[in-house]
């Protein structure tokens, strides 16, 4: 049952344009659970700033995401949507968690390690990250934040610092968050059949189209079997793909046909293009006139903004009294 009273919070980070993993992993959850609650959902553009500095493309990627949302089905109306930056309690809670937080809690961050192991400066944004995250979730008292399951500890890590923060100054400060981990998403795989990802490169970006969609597609790494062998689609990086986008019988039909073998993978791939083609067809359409009118893109997220702004400074502003951190504005 939809329990407005109940506050759903997620962030997504605009590092690079979104792909169909991020799409089945994330957005698609976002927009459906609009419905479930007041929804707040924002572009995590501090971040981003952990690993992207050119702020022409910052600036692109925050606004080309708010575009994908609204063009993909986010209806602005029924959820608060804006960007992080235009919600500076959040970096100022930040801060205040971070001098509650031991050393050592961050030194457990995997996350941390994975994006040094992967070539990542190890600067001290990346290493608090958890910390302004959790900071994004606390500020609004969300109750559900809906992530993927590498979101996992990082969740762990916020209600860990809303604990502190409340046994320090004070119960009723912060509210401990419940994660909601869509675990029955399968990680979408990439062209490569590795987790897709724009770190791996092996990405299908949501609003590819043509030639170098095609390209992507025509490029999913399969076995060497020959036509007419017959071919196994469980272990299928394109059959994998199918599943996303096919009705059922579609996909029972495309099953018998690897099977019976006759069926190339050229043509799996072709049929693959098709369902993608269809899926996102209007959301590509409605992107383009999106495009055309910017400054609406930027006026809901003011809007969104105002909203955010709201909630958080009622938040906030117990802390700063609680903490004996003065204003004289
Ligand atoms: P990337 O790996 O491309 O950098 P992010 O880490 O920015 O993607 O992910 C943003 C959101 O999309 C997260 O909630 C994550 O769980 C989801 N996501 C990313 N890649 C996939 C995938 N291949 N399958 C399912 N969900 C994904
Ligand atoms: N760390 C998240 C990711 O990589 C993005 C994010 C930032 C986030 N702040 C958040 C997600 C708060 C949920 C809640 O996908």
């Amino acid at each position: 049952m939809s329990d407005k009273t109940k506050t759903i919070l997620s962030g997504i980070t605009p590092s690079g344009r979104l792909h169909i993993g991020n799409y089945f992993g994330a957005i698609r959850q976002h927009i459906n659970m609009t419905q479930e609650g007041d929804a707040f959902y924002f572009i995590a553009n501090y971040h981003a700033l952990t690993s992207l500095r050119d702020g022409e493309l910052l600036e692109q990627y925050t606004l080309d995401i708010a575009m994908d949302y609204l063009a993909l089905g986010l209806d602005p109306e029924s959820c608060t949507f804006f960007a992080q930056s235009d919600v500076p309690q959040v970096t100022e809670l930040s801060w205040i968690l971070g001098t509650l937080c031991p050393v050592s809690l961050m030194e457990k961050g995997v996350a941390y390690k994975d994006k040094v192991a992967q070539g990542l400066q190890p600067n001290i944004g990346l290493f608090t990250y958890p910390i302004l995250q959790a900071a994004d979730i606390l500020i609004y008292h969300s109750d559900v934040v809906p992530v993927g399951a590498d979101q996992k500890q990082n969740l762990e890590f916020s209600r860990d610092l809303a604990q502190k923060l409340n046994n320090q100054f004070g119960e009723d400060l912060l509210k401990q968050p419940e994660p909601h981990i869509v675990e029955e998403v399968a990680v979408v795989p990439g062209i490569d059949g590795r987790k897709m990802s724009k770190s791996y490169n092996n990405h299908i970006l949501i609003f590819d189209e043509g030639k170098p969609l095609k390209k992507k597609v025509m490029s999913v790494v399969t076995d060497s079997a020959e036509l007419e062998d017959p071919k196994d689609p469980d272990t299928c990086n394109v059959f994998k793909l199918l599943k996303l986008f096919a009705t059922k019988e579609k996909l029972s039909d495309i099953a018998d046909k690897y099977r019976a073998g006759g069926y190339g993978y050229g043509h799996a791939k072709k049929e693959l293009l098709g369902e993608i083609n269809d899926y996102f067809g209007e959301a590509r359409e409605r992107r383009k006139e999106l495009e055309k009118s910017p400054d609406t893109i930027r006026d809901i997220l003011k809007e969104g903004g105002r909203k955010a702004r709201a909630r958080a400074e009622s938040v906030m502003e117990p802390i700063r009294k609680a903490t004996g951190i003065i204003r004289t504005h």
